[in-house]
């Protein structure tokens, strides 16, 4: 499978199974691989297995509500800006985690889903209070994980419109 090609955010979950945690430590190994600024150290990561908090942070936002069928998540920290090299890149160094957490579930054949929370103050608020995050320690994005409970929920939805590729120039 061309795991990049045929990553499909997936939102249902079969709940009978679970990823081992060492798995989950093993996805954010696959996160921290990602480039940074500098090199900074600028993130760290919650792994979550406990349904209850999966829970309440299903009640974050809107988009979060999806939380509530699965059973296994990550979420990335973003450290304390003040203490980075070069704070301003940040939010791509934690991006960039995240879609690499993403593609390396594909990968093994989880599914996984981005929760956007990071730059809403008041979803960064109520993450920061339900997993303890506090100083300038900030969630930057939650990513529900699990075994996926569709076939063939991994495709090539081929997105690409050729009219945004530029050749040389505009
Ligand atoms: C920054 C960001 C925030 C997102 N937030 C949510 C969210 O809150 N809830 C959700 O169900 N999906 C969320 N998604 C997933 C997108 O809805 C999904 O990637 C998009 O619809 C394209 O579908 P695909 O991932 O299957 O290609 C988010 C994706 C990104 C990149």
């Amino acid at each position: 499978m061309d795991y990049i090609l045929n990553r499909r955010s997936i939102r249902k979950f079969d709940l009978s199974k679970k990823i081992a945690y060492e798995e989950l430590v093993e996805l954010c190994r696959y996160g921290e691989s990602a480039p940074s600024a500098r090199k900074q150290k600028s993130r760290e990561y919650i792994v979550i297995d406990d349904y209850t908090i999966i829970e309440q942070l299903s009640e974050v936002s809107k988009g979060s509500m999806i939380l509530k069928n699965c059973n296994t998540m990550i979420a990335v920290i973003g450290k304390d800006p003040m203490e980075l090299p070069t704070p301003h890149m940040q939010a791509q160094d934690l991006s960039a985690a995240t879609e690499n957490i993403l593609l390396a579930a594909t990968s093994k054949g989880y599914g996984s889903c981005w929760i956007g929370i990071y730059p809403l103050e008041d979803r960064v608020s109520r993450a920061n209070a339900i997993l303890n995050v506090t100083g300038n320690r900030f969630v930057f994005s939650l990513i529900a994980l699990g075994y996926p409970s569709e076939k063939d929920c991994f495709f090539d939805a081929d997105k690409l419109d050729s009219r945004n590729i530029i050749h040389n120039r505009y």
